[in-house]
């Protein structure tokens, strides 16, 4: 029997709708953000992704496929889709009118990685790249999309890591003092570092060699010798994604595994599919436009691993009891607790499937125990609903809101719940 070939495998039927409504919501907020879908050719010439993701990465030394076609052209399956949609905005001077152009797109790239579970030959990404806008607001806007995303799919405790890499003038300083760190430390060192040292020392930072990992410890990092510029930009980011509520970690370790990056780098983190791993990636690339042939237009964008997000998503869904309650009552306050432990009575009896927590704990914690419930509804009852007279019912799969009177909330609730 002919089987799929390792590492590449097939999303079945049962698998597929899943797929969809991930894609569905990401399509929605892209369209929310002013991202417009491209689609790119699967294979490139091999000299497109040697030289943007750069010619010393793990992706183009070893993971690579690619092959000479009839005529001896060397082409390569993408391995990723930020080197094809740059070459693509250059090729088409999308950039005349106006160079500030968003895209998206969604679809299969190909690494000859170990497989396991995440981690595959074919797999898929969806991909944002943003061109035209040196800002550092769009660099947190961008974390903040991933962020709603995996909001609306009902992940929590996903954190953002980010790190600035620096720019062509900061960075000369910081591989001086890494070279220096490393010539140090030569005798420990792998070959595959050594080599590297030579050909760009930043790639020996994620090296995966357990006696590397050891010796770099207290390595020098971007962060120390980043140039004033670089300096603001960064700090214009943090301010921004933590007034927009989005929580983020620095990681001064974080390196990224692709040469084009500069300035802020930023990986989504997850220890839900065994040994921690990135369910996306991305970051800036301000030099990649005009080091491909265009003009020195900055850009910006990230991919999410799209295989493992529905891992994650699946995984949550099994966690949650399949049969979660109609209502979850969420009090907040001693009058909105007693309010809704008389609702609830009435509720129950009235043959609605209803629960509550009496803990006292904060809306946060209610939202997240209401969601681990997987109920299908909840009822915020907090003091200030009750003075204004406006209890609100969320429909925890749709989303939305509804406000709910004091007159007879159980009649309101039970009416509207049944209708759903
Ligand atoms: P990357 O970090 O190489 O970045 O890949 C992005 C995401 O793709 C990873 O975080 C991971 O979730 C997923 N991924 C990578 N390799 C595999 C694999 N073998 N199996 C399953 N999932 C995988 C890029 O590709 C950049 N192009 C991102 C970017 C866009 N930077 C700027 N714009």
């Amino acid at each position: 029997m002919i089987q799929t070939i390792r590492g590449f495998r097939d999303i079945l039927p049962e698998e597929t709708p899943m797929w969809q409504k991930i894609e569905t919501i990401a399509a929605e907020i892209f369209r929310n953000f002013g991202f417009q879908e491209i689609r790119i050719p699967i294979m490139e010439k091999t000299e497109l992704f040697a030289r943007s993701i750069g010619e010393a990465t793990d992706i183009v030394e070893k993971e690579m496929y690619t092959f000479p076609d009839r005529k001896g052209d060397k082409l390569t399956l993408r391995p990723e889709a930020t080197a094809s949609i740059v070459r693509s905005y250059i090729q088409h001077k999308m950039y005349a009118a106006d160079p500030v152009r968003k895209f998206y797109t969604v679809g299969p790239m190909f690494r000859r990685e170990r497989p396991q579970k995440g981690r595959y030959r074919q797999f898929y990404q969806i991909d944002a790249e943003v061109f035209g806008i040196a800002s550092p607001y769009i660099d947190a806007q961008l974390i903040q999309i991933l962020n709603e995303l995996f909001k609306r799919l009902g992940l929590s405790g996903l954190k953002a890591h980010i790190n600035s890499l620096g720019c062509p003038e900061c960075r000369p300083g910081f591989q001086k003092a890494l070279l220096e760190f490393l010539s140090a430390r030569k005798d420990v060192l792998c070959d595959n570092c050594l080599r590297r040292m030579e050909k760009n020392p930043l790639r020996t930072l994620d090296c995966k060699v357990p006696a590397c990992r050891k010796a770099l410890e207290g390595a020098p990092t971007t962060l120390n010798h980043l140039c004033p510029d670089c300096s603001t930009h960064f700090d214009t980011v943090q301010s921004t994604l933590k007034a927009q509520n989005v929580e983020f970690v620095v990681d001064n370790t974080l390196v990224r595994g692709l040469d084009y990056y500069s300035r802020t780098a930023f990986e989504i983190l997850t220890t839900a599919l065994g040994a921690q791993s990135a369910v996306a990636g991305g970051g800036r690339y301000d030099a990649l436009v005009q080091e491909l042939g265009g003009p020195q237009i900055p850009a910006i964008g990230f991919a999410i691993g799209f295989d493992r997000l529905v891992h994650i998503v699946e995984q949550l869904e099994q966690e949650k009891p399949k049969d979660g309650p109609d209502l979850f009552l969420v009090a907040l306050g001693d009058k909105a607790m007693e309010n809704c432990h008389l609702w609830l009575s009435q509720l129950n009896l009235s043959g609605l499937k209803a629960e509550m927590d009496y803990s006292g704990k904060s809306l946060k914690s209610l939202m997240k125990r209401a969601d681990k419930r997987n109920a299908r509804n909840v009822l915020i009852v907090g003091d200030e609903e009750i003075k204004t007279d406006a209890l609100v019912l969320r429909n925890m799969e749709t989303r939305t809101q509804t406000t709910i009177s004091m007159d007879d909330p159980v009649a309101e609730i039970t009416k509207l719940i049944s209708n759903i």
